[in-house]
């Protein structure tokens, strides 16, 4: 029977790697190798997923070096040489082992106004938005996030600057700013034009790289460079 050594990241930031054999299987996933060592190896590893079919964005780990979704990445495609090596999202506190303690992330999300405020009470006719007008189309492009945080964990200014919004928080400010049934948009531009920003933005495009969904956070942050820019100019910031 084939063997895959797999080295887990245990306890805090202050943790070591510890090494598991796990038997491989076909079409089996990394996470399938994190709940084979919880089951059958060690109870006490910590680690967190939920849907198992890449909808909750709860499984994101760092495989082999790199921020992955560890529910729909195969084995076969990471570990060639038989050898994988698992660790908690980078750019996060450590909970435990794998787990990464998300608060700052969704903190963030919060600090760039992610949250849609109606303009509609629940007595108005459905809005209708026209399927192919601009702002639609550059709210879609961003609107399947799941929160899964690969794009943060890879983000080189949020490990520089740890104020940094960060590409999730922004892709999504982004999606709410083209949303035209939205009523927060000067505030929210106002909230992602300061120092820890869009501007801030090197534009290294790892976010966009290592996004499961294919997004393209960077772009939507090109989009609110522009955005705030233009309001700047307009005296509306
Ligand atoms: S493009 Fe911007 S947000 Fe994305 S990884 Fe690079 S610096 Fe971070
Ligand atoms: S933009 Fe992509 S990588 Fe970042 S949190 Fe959303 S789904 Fe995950
Ligand atoms: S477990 Fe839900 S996205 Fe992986």
């Amino acid at each position: 029977m084939s063997v895959l050594q797999v080295d887990v990241w245990r306890g805090r930031e202050d943790g070591r790697f510890e090494r598991f054999e796990v038997p491989r299987e076909e079409s089996q996933t990394v996470l399938d190798v994190v709940t084979y060592i919880q089951r059958h190896l060690d109870a006490s590893l910590a680690y967190r997923f939920a849907c198992r079919v890449g909808m909750c964005g709860s499984c994101a780990m760092t495989v082999n070096g790199r921020a992955r979704w560890t529910c729909r990445t195969h084995v076969a495609k990471v570990a060639g040489d038989g050898r994988l090596e698992i660790a908690p999202l980078a750019n996060l506190p450590v909970i435990r082992d794998l787990a990464a303690d998300m608060r700052e992330f969704f903190d963030k999300w919060a600090r760039a106004k992610g949250q849609f405020t109606p303009t509609a009470t629940r007595k108005d006719d459905f809005a209708r938005v026209a399927p192919d007008s601009p702002a639609r189309a550059a709210a879609n492009a961003g609107i399947e996030c799941i929160g899964c945080g690969a794009c943060y964990a890879s983000c080189d200014v949020v490990a520089w600057s740890r104020d940094y919004l960060g590409p999730a928080a922004l892709n999504r400010a982004w999606t709410l700013v083209n949303d035209v049934r939205d009523a927060a948009r000067a505030e929210r531009l106002r909230a992602v034009a300061g120092d820890a920003g869009c501007h801030s933005c090197h534009t290294h495009m790892s976010c966009t790289e290592r996004c499961p969904k294919q997004l393209a956070p960077t772009a939507s942050i090109a989009g609110l460079k522009r955005a705030t820019a233009a309001a700047i100019l307009r005296g509306e910031l």
